[in-house]
């Protein structure tokens, strides 16, 4: 049965004039199939990549352009007042920077003056655009008002051309924007809105020689949701991802690693301006002694050589001995297979971070599975219990830990160091 009007959320879509226009479509397409009220507002610009028609056939509601249509209902007020989104995909260059500066020369752009909801924003352009210092300093400027901005995708631009700009996946920037509309149905704030977090997932491998490697059971799954609900909640987000099979989640700033060596470098250079650090990757303890530059073989006769092993650096007690700012906050994640929460007492204090994830892992538990269950340790005491359920809701948990923890301002705020 089709909801009723009143209870369907209305969702803004704006569109800017970018080649990605047409990608719009397919957000369009995933609202409206999934029962929400979508009012779309294109630029002038971007009706010569997608026309008025498109928009008006898949939306079913008028898609107006200028401020000077359909006067009596005031819609460059009404519709801004009346969204629970609004979300603009594909977002220019142009775009960001009136919205930035609070231009409102068309009716999306006093849309975004007069909405009250969560605002999403999808920029795409190409990399020396999303590069230049104004976009940047436009970016962090929507970014500290509260917007949510998503990083663009590395890939394939207009032409012949790959790099940072291109317009992330459509069912992943839905999928994102379905998240902002829940919090906002709950009535729950955008609070990581402004903060910069590093989350590290999945696990890491290290070589034995160039065909083998030590590795573990990590499929990345945890911390994939937690870098795809810190965005939902404002945050710009960079994941640092060990091997793992899952899709980069859009808009976070996704670093593919190796070995834990690689882990640890990308991570400390990415906490450098962040607000929390999440460690929620799999991290060798060990690495080979040796690495042999040719595959071991068999040799007639002769027992193999044994594998003798070296520690790796502990980048959690790295990152929370020496914090990159001042009140930067850490978490670490506790893998453990008995005496699970004495064995997380001890680590959160042994390590000095500020919480720390306990879950017990097995063949069966935690690794790989879309569910999890644990408990969060923090340093005042306080022990949260987080039900079996999926890895997303444990996220959110821990995120509503991390939020009221955060120093102000932002680091964002602080400049450098
Ligand atoms: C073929 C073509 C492709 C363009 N693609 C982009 C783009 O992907 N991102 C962008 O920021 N600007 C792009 N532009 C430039 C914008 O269309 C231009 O800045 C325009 O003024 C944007 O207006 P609007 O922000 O009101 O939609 C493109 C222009 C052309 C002609």
């Amino acid at each position: 049965m089709e909801k009723r009007e009143q209870e369907r959320p209305r969702v803004v879509l704006g569109v800017s004039g970018g080649i990605a226009a047409y990608k719009a479509c397919e957000l369009l397409r995933q609202f409206t199939e999934s029962g929400h009220d979508v009012r779309v507002v294109p630029t002038a610009a971007s009706l010569h990549f997608v026309g008025e028609a498109t928009w008006a056939a898949l939306s079913g509601n008028p898609a107006a352009t200028e401020v000077w249509e359909s006067v009596h209902e005031v819609p460059h007020v009404r519709i801004g007042q009346h969204a629970d989104l609004v979300v603009v995909a594909p977002a220019t260059a142009d775009l960001l920077a009136k919205a930035a500066h609070g231009l409102a020369d068309d009716l999306l752009t006093n849309t975004l003056l007069t909405a009250r909801c969560p605002v999403v924003f999808a920029p795409a352009m190409h990399t020396e655009m999303w590069e230049n210092p104004a976009t940047q300093e436009n970016v962090a400027t929507l970014r500290r008002r509260g917007a949510i901005v998503v990083e663009p995708a590395v890939g394939r631009l207009t032409g012949v051309d790959t790099g940072k700009g291109r317009f992330p996946d459509p069912v992943e920037i839905f999928q994102l924007c379905r998240r902002v509309l829940a919090r906002g149905a709950k009535g729950l704030p955008q609070d990581l809105a402004g903060r910069h977090v590093v989350v590290s997932a999945g696990g890491t491998r290290e070589p034995l020689d160039p065909v083998r490697y030590l590795g573990n059971r990590s499929s990345g799954k945890q911390g994939y949701a937690l870098a795809r609900t810190a965005a939902a909640r404002g945050a710009r987000v960079t994941l640092v991802a060990g091997n793992s099979e899952l899709p980069d989640p859009a808009g976070v700033d996704v670093i593919h690693v190796g070995t834990a060596g690689q882990l640890r470098e990308s991570v400390l250079k990415a906490a450098a301006d962040a607000d929390a650090v999440v460690m929620a990757a799999a991290v060798a303890d060990f690495r080979p002694a040796v690495y042999a530059p040719g595959k071991i073989k068999k040799q007639e006769g002769q027992e193999p050589e044994p594998v003798t092993l070296v520690r790796n650096p502990d980048i959690l007690a790295e990152l929370s001995a020496d914090r990159a700012r001042p009140g930067q906050l850490v978490v670490g994640f506790a893998a453990e297979t008995d005496d699970v929460l004495a064995n997380g007492r001890a680590k959160l204090a042994r390590k000095g971070c500020d919480l720390l994830v306990v879950n017990e892992v097995g063949e069966h538990k935690a690794f790989g599975s879309a569910e999890n269950e644990a408990v969060i340790l923090a340093t005042d005491g306080t022990e949260t219990p987080v039900p079996y359920g999926p890895k997303e809701a444990l996220a959110d948990t821990l995120w509503d830990l991390v939020a009221p923890r955060l120093a102000e301002p932002p680091a964002a705020d602080r400049g450098n160091p």
